[in-house]
């Protein structure tokens, strides 16, 4: 199982959009895809769904257990293991296992199981290994080839815990410092989760549970020219993309690698761009930007615009797809 994770620890760039958008594409070029949105502020889950929808699935008296939360609710009351995720099917090759708010409790439980696997405790084995193993349960069930990943924007215990779980992870930027200075942490973050899971892999004691292979390798990164402000001068921008290959390569690759530019560094799997009043129509119809159609709003200008978002959606996910 391929499990992609799209993380960085500055919030906001578009990340969410990014994974959404590459979620779809996957599906029209034909893969099974399970997106797993571990996000407590459910951004994913909230552009598939509409808000009747997900008031169904987050009121306990309609339907309870149908989020993230309702799989790992037996082990955090303390009554069992996690049991089988609901998965919401949003077309034949596209499915999601819903995201909940309540899920940011659980991250005082996931740290401290952190610490007690050092001491080869059972149940903080079960709490480290519960996300990959709800991934893999859920993909199993819809038969998915690859898990797509959502995650907020921190270095906290539910982050180290759903990416321990990722085989691969995406780095999506912004052109601008807080993006670099963010960079610059996530190397040395990614090899110390990938290090400590190793050491603390070889301590279980449960013999038979599917424990995550804290792989996380780098595949790349896209530049989100939506992070951008508007008026910020061409100048600016152009100096914080020139630093970006170096930065990539020194901190996540490790490999010092002298990299000119995003145009000869393979690690750019392509830039994301601003898509203005199109993102707000894709939100309302609950559709990625490329399906957008005449009824939906787009027409003239936005119905070339469409049409090029499909192009380049289209590229950054064949690249996705070989690196993975
Ligand atoms: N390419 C884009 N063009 C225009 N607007 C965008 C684009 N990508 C994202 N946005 C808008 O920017 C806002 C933040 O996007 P998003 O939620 O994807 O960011 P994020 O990095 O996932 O945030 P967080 O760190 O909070 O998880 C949203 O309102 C979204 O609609
Ligand atoms: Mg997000």
């Amino acid at each position: 199982m391929n499990t992609l994770a799209f993380f960085n620890n500055k919030g906001g760039v578009g990340k969410t959009t990014l994974a959404y958008h590459v979620s779809w594409m996957l599906a029209d070029l034909g893969r099974r895809v399970l997106v797993v949105d571990l996000d407590p502020q459910s951004n994913m889950t909230s552009m598939f769904l509409n808000e009747r929808r997900l008031e169904q699935i987050w009121d306990p008296d309609v339907s309870s257990g149908q989020s993230v939360m309702g799989a790992l609710e037996p082990l955090i009351n303390g009554t069992g293991d996690i049991k089988e995720p609901h998965v919401e099917r949003i077309n034949s090759r596209l499915y999601l296992v819903p995201g909940d708010l309540l899920l940011s409790g659980y991250e005082a439980e996931l740290s401290e199981a952190w610490g007690n696997c050092l001491d080869r405790r059972q149940p903080a084995f079960r709490h480290t290994s519960a996300f990959h193993r709800i991934a893999e349960m859920a993909a199993q069930k819809t038969q998915a080839e690859i898990v797509i990943m959502d995650v907020g924007p921190n270095f906290g215990a539910i982050n180290r815990s759903a990416l321990i779980s990722a085989t691969h992870v995406l780095v999506p930027l912004a052109p601008d410092l807080f993006s670099l200075q963010g960079l610059r942490n996530l190397g040395p973050t990614l090899r110390q989760w990938r290090d400590e899971w190793n050491d603390r892999k070889s301590r279980n004691p449960a013999k038979e549970l599917s424990l995550p292979t804290g792989e996380i390798n780098p595949i790349g990164y896209a530049i989100l020219q939506f992070g951008v402000r508007d008026n910020r001068p061409v100048k600016a921008y152009d100096r914080w993309v020139s630093k970006i290959p170096d930065t990539y390569h020194r901190s996540v690759l490790g490999d010092g690698a002298k990299v000119e530019s995003i145009e000869t560094d393979p690690s750019c799997l392509g830039l994301v761009k601003h898509y203005r009043s199109l993102v707000p129509l894709a939100m309302e119809a609950r559709k990625p930007i490329f399906h957008l159609k005449a009824a939906d709003g787009a027409i003239g200008a936005h119905y070339e615009a469409v049409q090029q978002c499909g192009t380049a959606f289209r590229e950054l996910t064949e690249k996705i797809l070989e690196r993975i």
